[in-house]
């Protein structure tokens, strides 16, 4: 029995769906039973990749959801709106979604849930993180058992990119992402990845699922690699380093009284020991570590993005939900785990209580006794230090590098506050957290 499917979108993602739909020989069989409908475009002129029949393209994505003959709507078009409300009109018609963007989850994933199972339909997000990586399912289903400590994860391939070179070459920011962006790994607008807001985008989906509660998207602190200097990258490695955009979401504690889960939600640069297992993930791959109770360490990795990875995501989805329909339909209600259901509510902790590693940077006059002085500094605040090393001097400055132990960010930032004052100090100059 056919199943008919509609497009939402015919760009890197959508043609590469349709490429898989349309030759399914050697595929599993189900790919066989699904019939591409129609899709819709911005512009319908527009040389493809994927040659379709002239009549099942349109203009109007309404018509696609509409269209009696598409059962599963795929959203492969991007951005909030109309997304937003396409997903919504195919839920109200019963229709189950298939989508890979992160955007409309991590904001609106919430109200999309929420019709979703008051309509009794799926909504199958595989390919919002990670792009080929199977990470979605794992931690809804294989994962299940666990109790989640930590998930953290490269998660934005065009940093990792960049970082990659940087550490290779030595070479500067500005310049390595000029470079990607005449190759095609950087967009010509590359504020959502560079400042690190599709990284967050995509922790917030992850931890929602491996703590079985929405995490409020807005509050996620985060920080690009868009001001990291390359001397940084250098002495990083210097120290047995490598520096990645790490998104993290750890749990903090049990839950309270009320059942709230407090996490450790947060996007920026991170200095990894070069032995990490997530150091030695390069170029646009994408890995994510997940640390469970029992299952210990599970690594997930694999391109992150690109026409074909992220196709062979959205139709795993789009199989999963066929697969359903060929058996006779969700008729007895939605599997609570393929749905996502939550099942706890969750809360980001206040950064200034969290706790981490450090490494600092700071500048200062080359005079003998700095580095006894910023050692007794960080002492007298209750900061403890695992080395402090002066790695060069120009012009009369010196640059003096620290890492710390764990320290809760409040003290933390009392102490350079008190060590900036010091009239040897010129400035702290970069100040990165260390896993
Ligand atoms: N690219 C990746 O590697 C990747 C990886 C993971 C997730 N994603 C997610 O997948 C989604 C799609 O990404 P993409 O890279 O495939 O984007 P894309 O290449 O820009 O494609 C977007 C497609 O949607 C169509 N479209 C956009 N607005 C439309 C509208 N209002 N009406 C009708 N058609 C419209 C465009 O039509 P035209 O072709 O006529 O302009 C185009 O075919 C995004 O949410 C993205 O975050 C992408």
């Amino acid at each position: 029995m056919a199943i008919g499917v509609g497009l939402l979108g015919l760009g890197t993602v959508g043609a590469g769906v349709a490429a898989i739909l349309t030759s399914p020989e050697g595929r599993h069989p189900l790919v066989g039973a699904l019939d591409l409908k129609k899709v819709a475009v911005r512009d319908p002129g527009r040389v493809r990749p994927v040659s379709l029949p002239a009549e099942v393209i349109t203009t109007d994505p309404e018509a696609v959801v509409d269209d009696p003959a598409v059962e599963i709507v795929v959203e492969v078009m991007g951005g909030l709106e109309p997304a937003r409300s396409l997903i919504l009109r195919a839920i109200a018609a019963g229709k189950p979604v298939v989508t890979a963007n992160k955007s409309v989850i991590a904001r609106h994933g919430e109200e999309i849930a929420a019709a979703a199972a008051e309509r009794g339909v799926y909504v199958l997000i595989e390919a919002a993180v990670g792009g080929g990586i199977p990470i979605i399912e794992p931690l809804k289903q294989s994962l299940g058992g666990n109790r989640i400590q930590r998930v953290s994860g490269i998660i934005n391939g065009t940093t990792n990119y960049i970082l990659s070179r940087m550490a290779d070459e030595g070479a500067a920011y500005g310049a390595v992402l000029a470079d990607a962006q005449r190759l095609g790994y950087a967009e010509a607008d590359p504020a959502a990845d560079v400042e690190g807001h599709d990284a967050a985008d995509k922790i917030a989906i992850l931890a929602g699922l491996a703590y079985g509660g929405p995490v409020p998207r807005a509050a996620i602190p985060t920080e690009g690699i868009d001001r990291l200097e390359a001397r940084d990258v250098a002495y990083a490695a210097q120290l047995g380093f490598v520096v990645k955009l790490l998104a993290v979401a750890q749990r903090i504690g049990d839950p309270d009284d009320a059942g709230v889960q407090a996490l450790d939600v947060r996007v920026h640069p991170t200095l990894l020991p070069v032995d990490h297992p997530l150091a030695g993930v390069n170029g646009v791959n994408n890995a994510i570590l997940v640390e469970g109770d029992p299952v210990g360490r599970v690594m997930f990795y694999g391109p992150g993005a690109g026409a074909g990875p992220t196709a062979s995501a959205v139709v795993a989805d789009i199989l999963n939900i066929a697969g359903i329909r060929q058996v006779g339909g969700p008729q007895a209600g939605l599997d609570p785990l393929l749905a996502a259901s939550s099942w706890r509510r969750c809360a980001l902790v206040e950064g200034a209580l969290t706790s981490h590693r450090n490494y600092v940077r700071f500048r200062t006059h080359d005079q003998p006794g700095v580095i006894g002085q910023i050692g007794t500094a960080f002492g007298s605040a209750g900061v403890s230090i695992q080395s402090i090393v002066q790695l060069e001097c120009d012009g009369g400055a010196a640059e003096i590098v620290v890492i710390t132990h764990d320290v809760q960010e409040a003290r933390f930032r009392e102490a350079l506050a008190a060590i900036e004052a010091h009239p040897e100090v010129l400035t702290v100059a970069a100040s990165l957290r260390t896993l």
